[in-house]
């Protein structure tokens, strides 16, 4: 097998910067597929917080003007990872996220920031650093997408390109202003090109443009060819579906792995079940609950919005009450949801536990001391707390979408009969049905020997990255291949 260049255009990275499991893939992905005589080389913009973290850097090109001023683009490494980093201060050197400012709003030059990143890639596709002239161009969500535009309106050979959505919730639309600005080709501006509805859309621009298209999951790729899901793309999806495939996210496993977890009061595994109760403790006492061993502790990490249908978890909270459970959340995002939590746990003091922010160690706490973790999305095209559920035997309750249909086995009948249930699914998202969710769980609970078996099923599930690793370099092959030819 001869060594495949593939270069990984993203917007954020663990463990450098990360606002979601965006970060979490594009940071576990490198490995796994260099596993898989995959070179990955990662280019990212130069957030603060990247430059920091760079190790032995040198300069690979230097641009005179890059969308606004000149701007250094640096090969490098760090935690780990095999980096570009494109040191454009005018465009990334800023406080705040990577998309937001302090104020919480996107930043007036994202058309800009991003457009960046995908002329860049582009410009390494068309060989600009001798050294790594990549194979294939895999491109993570809006942010990337014009990469393959860029690339698909360059002359000359270009290596294969590749966009994968991991949420088509978020598109990157901007005014027609924008077009002109980007240095395509003036008939780019069109149906067949970056144009959406009259606006310019990069990740339309990048499911149009690409050889191939990936989501995370096969059931999410699936419902994105529908109205409900497809946020308007679904029309371009249908006519694309031939190069449409789902792949399933895996989980990093030297992240998440409770047998070795440093984060943990007490590791364990599923040989060593009764060593989580030490964690089940820590993580009520963290939250002042009452530390009941016997009392059922549900568990939530999350962005509060309205994708992760946490609100309603709000107006079905009764039902967690009245069936003696506890609750803890750890989240951040939405103002309003935030309100609606804190609240919660004014009004059900010793019941309900709320911690807002990203805190790493409390995800970890709470994946390895909660006895369900709750995941009530109304879209989910991959999700990664309930696969760390799985791993950690924090049984995931799940709504029946995307990504968490895909990996949760529900305990019905039939799975029960064969003994290969790993959580419970619910259907449809609503607060009823949600609330006999809860209530199914608390049924399981009663069963202590049921309930160790779900344990033990749930975390011999394999969330490892290999069988998605595999897939992805059999397509760049596969891609690679047919650009050669
Ligand atoms: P999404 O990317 O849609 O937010 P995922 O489930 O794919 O959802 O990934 C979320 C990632 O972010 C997981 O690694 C999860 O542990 C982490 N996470 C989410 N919220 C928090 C939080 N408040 N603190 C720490 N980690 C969080
Ligand atoms: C997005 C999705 C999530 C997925 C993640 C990584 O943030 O919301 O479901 O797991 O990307 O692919």
């Amino acid at each position: 097998m001869s060594e495949l260049k593939l270069l990984s255009v993203v917007s954020e990275i663990y463990p450098l910067v990360k606002t979601g499991g965006l970060a979490d893939v594009a940071g576990a992905l490198p490995a796994a597929l260099k596993a898989q005589g995959v070179a990955v080389r990662t280019l990212v913009p130069g957030y603060p917080a990247v430059m920091a973290a760079l190790g032995a850097r040198e300069e690979a090109f230097y641009f005179d003007h890059l969308f606004g001023a000149p701007a250094r683009l640096y090969a490098a490494t760090a935690a780990g990872l095999d980096l570009f980093v494109i040191d454009a201060p005018h465009l990334y050197d800023r406080p705040g996220g990577p998309y937001t400012g302090t104020d919480g709003r996107d930043y007036v030059d994202n058309a800009q920031r991003f457009a960046a990143l995908g002329a860049v890639a582009s410009g390494i596709g068309l060989g600009l650093v001798p050294g790594f002239v990549p194979d294939v161009v895999h491109a993570h969500d809006w942010q990337a997408g014009l990469a393959p535009a860029y690339l698909h309106y360059a002359s000359g050979r270009r290596p294969g390109t590749v966009m994968s959505i991991h949420n088509i919730a978020f598109q990157g639309q901007f005014p027609a202003s924008v077009a002109p600005l980007l240095g395509l080709p003036a008939h780019a501006f069109s149906m067949g090109g970056i144009e959406y509805y009259g606006t310019v859309g990069y990740l339309k621009a990048g499911l149009q443009l690409a050889d191939r298209i990936t989501t995370v999951s096969p059931g999410y790729a699936a419902e994105i060819l529908q109205p409900e899901a497809g946020m308007g793309l679904e029309g371009l999806l249908n006519q694309r579906r031939g190069v449409l495939s789902g792949i399933l996210n895996g989980l990093d496993a030297a992240a998440w792995d409770p047998a070795a977890d440093s984060l943990l009061p007490s590791p364990f595994d599923a040989k060593r079940l009764d060593a989580r109760a030490a964690n089940k403790a820590a993580l009520q006492a963290r939250f002042g609950l009452p530390q009941e061993p016997d009392t059922l502790l549900f568990g939530v990490v999350s962005r509060l919005s309205w994708q992760k249908g946490l609100d309603l978890l709000m107006d079905g909270l009764g039902t967690l009450i009245d069936i003696g459970a506890q609750l803890v959340v750890l989240g951040s995002g939405d103002p309003q949801l935030t309100e609606r939590y804190a609240g919660s746990a004014r009004v059900n003091p010793g019941r309900v536990g709320v911690q807002f922010g990203y805190d790493e160690e409390l995800a970890h706490l709470i994946q390895a001391g909660s006895d369900a973790l709750l995941v009530p999305s109304r879209f989910e095209p991959c999700g990664l707390t309930q696969l760390a559920a799985l791993r950690y035997g924090a049984l995931p309750v799940v709504a029946r979408v995307g990504g968490l249909a895909d990996t949760v086995i529900d305990v019905n009948e039939m799975a029960r009969a064969s003994g290969v249930g790993t959580g419970v699914q619910f259907s449809p998202v609503t607060v009823p049905a949600l609330q006999n969710a809860l209530t199914r769980t608390h049924a399981l609970w009663q069963d202590k020997t049921l309930w160790r078996t779900l344990q033990r099923n749930a975390m011999a599930t394999d969330v490892s990255w290999d069988r998605a690793a595999r897939a992805y370099a059999e397509l760049f092959r596969n891609l690679a291949r047919e650009r050669a030819a």
